[in-house]
């Protein structure tokens, strides 16, 4: 079977299209979308994808600011910031760039985010509005992976999903937001027993892992969905997920490909959290 490719590529630029389509008539009304970014320390990686949210925020006329703090910032020092963008009308949303310095507790940083302006979805009055099934921002990633299905046509309904990883970025909101699908949703994580065998039984697979091509081809049911959210870098040094994508093409109806698959539509799905809090904050 040769599984159809849902790129990321032509639905994430639908979805900017429509953010930017959105920014421009709030900034008719005289609303100006404006997201603010912290970048705490030098995390190379975090370098990277906090200029890709910048220069998305720019191609859809949002307004962002970066709010840099160095790797010897005190939690005293992040909060003190982070309460002057909380307070700032012009700000409409706030995202902290994870991972934080280690000695930064990450949990009473994300806590003071104002819910509001919360467009990573990551805040405790977020993940519980989600989890009790109230309207709330959606965390990025895992709403992108549920574009995908709904685009691809892959249906979610009554169907196997499983989620392998528990992170609170990905794996735990995906399968909340399976679930409100009406998706039969199984959480697997390091201590999981049987994995292979569960993962055999999956509708849908959302790899989310973080290792290298670590859904194998016997991983992967025929017909599957497979939803491959890890961006590494393998063997031969080049971007691969955690599924091994030549192998499981060769089972799953619909597989995602790394790079151009979730990671655009990470990106672009905070674009329309930004816009949603922009609308909200002008009771629109
Ligand atoms: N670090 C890795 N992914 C993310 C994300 O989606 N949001 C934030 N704030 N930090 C991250």
């Amino acid at each position: 079977m040769a599984a159809q490719i849902i790129s990321g590529k032509a639905l994430a630029a639908q979805i900017k299209r429509r953010a930017a389509e959105e920014a421009a008539q709030l900034k008719e009304q005289g609303i100006n979308p404006c997201l603010a970014v912290m970048l705490v320390g030098n995390d190379p990686a975090s370098e990277v994808y906090v200029r890709g949210k910048q220069n998305d925020c720019h191609e859809c006329g949002i307004e962002s600011r970066l709010v840099r703090m160095g790797e010897s910032a005190s939690q005293a020092e992040v909060l003190e910031q982070l309460s002057l963008l909380a307070s700032d009308p012009s700000v409409h949303g706030v995202l902290v760039q994870l991972p934080l310095p280690a000695h930064i507790d990450e949990q009473a940083v994300i806590a003071a985010i104002p819910p509001e302006k919360d467009v990573d979805g990551f805040t405790p009055v977020n993940v519980g509005r989600l989890a009790i099934g109230q309207p709330c921002f959606l965390p990025c990633t895992p709403a992108g992976c549920i574009e995908m299905l709904k685009a691809a046509g892959a249906p979610i309904e009554g169907r196997r999903a499983v989620v392998v990883g528990r992170s609170n970025i990905v794996g735990k909101p995906a399968a909340l937001l399976l679930l409100r699908e009406n998706a039969t949703v199984t959480v697997c994580h390091s201590r999981t027993k049987d994995l292979a065998k569960i993962c055999a039984e999956a509708d849908i697979l959302v790899a989310a892992i973080g290792k290298a091509k670590f859904i194998t081809g016997g991983m992967v049911k025929p017909g599957a969905a497979v939803i491959d959210v890890g961006i590494n870098r393998g063997a031969d040094g080049r971007l691969c997920g955690d599924v091994d994508f030549e192998a499981a093409a060769e089972k799953a109806a619909f597989i995602t490909p790394v790079p151009g698959g979730v990671g655009l539509m990470t990106r672009a799905m905070l674009l329309c959290n930004t816009v949603q809090a922009a609308r909200m904050a002008a009771g629109r």
